[in-house]
C-alpha cells in the first residue's frame, strides 16, 4: 500500500511537533510494509511571508491531490495586522471548505496517568473523561456573510449564521455512526430556545435519531452543556454540535483533561481523505525551544492511519506507545507533575519511537 501525505508544518511550534510525528510515521512504514510519500506544503503565516497569502494555490492543489493532510499549527502575533482574507486562520477555513471536510472529530480523553493535571476536583476527574466531540466544520457563522459598515449613523457588524437541512443531517448522522462505534450515547447540543438555526438543527436531529434506535439520544442547550462538561463530564460519550459551539466546547473539553497538548483531531468529509492536526495552536512563546508537546500531533497521525488508511492496528500501536511512555512517568513541560521526568519535544518523540519497536 502506498499513501501520499501532504505535510503542512505551519508556524510557531508546528515544525517541531510535525518533525516528531514524521519520525513515528517513518517507523510505522518500516514495520507495516506501507510506503508513505511525504510532500511538504506551505500554509499560514510562513506562506504569507513566502507567497503573500496564507493558502497558496500550490498548497491547495497538493491537499486536493493526496491521501491525507497532516498539519502542525498556523498563526502568530506576527501576522495579526494582515487583511482578514489572507490571515493564517483563513488557510484553515479555506482548506476545510475546499476539501469538503465537514466533520471534525475531537476526542477528549483524560489519560488516567495525567489525572493530577486536570483542573477538575479529584472526585470528578476520577470518574473519567472519554468523549468524542463531533463538530460541524464547514457551515454556520464561520461561513456566513461577514460585513462591517455604517448603518444608521454608526459602525455595525454582521456575521450571518446559516444552516441547511442537508448540512445538519450529514453531521448528525456522523454523530450517530460515531456513537455506534463507542458507547452508543449521543448528545446533540444547540441553542434551540433562541436560534432558528438551532430549531432546525433539533428538528433534523430528532428525525435522524429515528434511524438509530440503538443509540441513546438526547438534546442539550449549549449553555447547559458548558456547565455539564465541568460538573460531570463522565456522562458524555459523543457530542454533536454546530461549528461555533463545537469550537468553544472542544477547547473546554480538552482543558478538563488537563493536557491540550495531548489532544488530536481529524477533519473528514464523505471520502477517506482527511486533515489531521493537534487541537492546540502554534504557541509562538515556546517556538524553536524544543519544549512543545508532540503527543497531540503524534496521536493525530494515529487518527490518520485509523480513519483514512484503514490501519487501525498501527494506530493502536502508536496509542499504546504513548500510554506506555506516560506510564513510565515521562512528561513534556505542559503536563509535568511531581515525581515525573521532564522531557523535551524531541526526547518525547524518541521515547515514543522506542516503545514502538
Ligand atoms: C480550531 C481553531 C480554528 C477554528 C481557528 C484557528 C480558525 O480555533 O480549529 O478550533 O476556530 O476553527
Ligand atoms: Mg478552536
Amino acid at each position: 500500500m502506498e499513501k501520499t501525505i501532504t505535510v503542512i508544518r505551519g508556524d510557531g511550534i508546528g515544525p517541531e511537533i510535525i518533525g516528531q510525528a514524521l519520525r513515528v510515521l517513518r517507523k510505522i512504514e518500516e514495520t507495516s510494509g506501507c510506503t508513505f510519500h511525504f510532500q511538504e506544503a506551505l500554509a499560514g503565516g510562513c506562506a504569507i511571508d513566502a507567497c503573500g497569502t496564507s493558502l497558496p494555490e500550490e498548497t491547495l492543489q497538493k491537499c486536493l491531490n493526496c491521501d491525507s493532510v497532516l498539519l502542525g499549527a498556523v498563526g502568530g502575533p506576527k501576522w495579526d495586522g494582515v487583511p482578514k482574507e489572507i490571515r493564517p486562520e483563513a488557510a484553515l477555513l479555506g482548506l476545510r471548505a475546499a476539501m469538503g471536510l465537514y466533520a471534525n472529530l475531537r476526542p477528549a480523553r483524560l489519560f488516567p496517568q495525567l489525572a493530577a493535571a486536570s483542573p477538575l476536583r479529584a472526585e470528578i476527574a476520577e470518574r473519567g473523561v472519554d468523549l468524542m466531540m463531533v463538530r460541524e466544520l464547514t457551515g454556520g457563522v464561520y461561513f456566513g456573510e461577514h460585513r462591517t459598515g455604517i448603518e444608521n449613523g454608526g459602525l455595525t457588524a454582521h456575521d450571518d449564521m446559516v444552516y441547511t437541512e442537508r448540512e445538519i443531517e450529514r453531521i448528525v448522522r456522523r454523530g450517530f455512526e460515531t456513537a455506534r462505534k463507542r458507547s452508543r450515547r449521543l448528545t446533540s447540543v444547540d441553542k434551540a430556545n433562541v436560534l432558528d438555526t438551532s430549531r432546525l438543527w433539533r428538528k433534523v436531529a430528532h428525525r435522524v435519531a429515528e434511524a438509530y434506535p440503538d443509540v441513546a439520544f438526547s438534546d442539550l442547550l449549549v449553555d447547559n452543556a458548558a456547565m455539564q462538561l465541568v460538573k460531570d463530564p463522565a456522562q458524555f460519550d459523543v457530542i454533536v454540535t454546530e461549528n461555533l459551539f463545537g469550537d468553544i466546547l472542544s477547547d473546554e473539553a480538552s482543558m478538563i483533561t488537563g493536557s491540550i497538548g495531548m489532544m488530536a483531531s481529524a477533519s473528514l468529509g464523505d471520502g477517506p481523505r482527511g486533515m489531521y492536526e493537534p487541537i492546540h495552536g502554534s504557541a509562538p512563546d515556546i517556538a524553536g525551544k524544543d519544549l512543545a508537546n508532540p503527543v497531540g500531533t503524534i496521536l493525530s497521525a494515529a487518527m490518520m492511519l485509523r480513519y483514512s488508511f484503514g490501519m487501525a492496528g498501527e494506530a493502536d500501536r502508536i496509542e499504546r506507545a504513548v500510554s506506555a511512555v506516560l506510564d513510565a512517568g515521562y512528561r513534556t513541560a505542559d503536563c509535568m507533575s511531581v515525581g515525573c521526568t521532564r522531557l523535551t519535544c524531541s526526547e518525547m518523540g524518541e521515547r515514543i519511537l522506542r516503545e514502538l519497536c
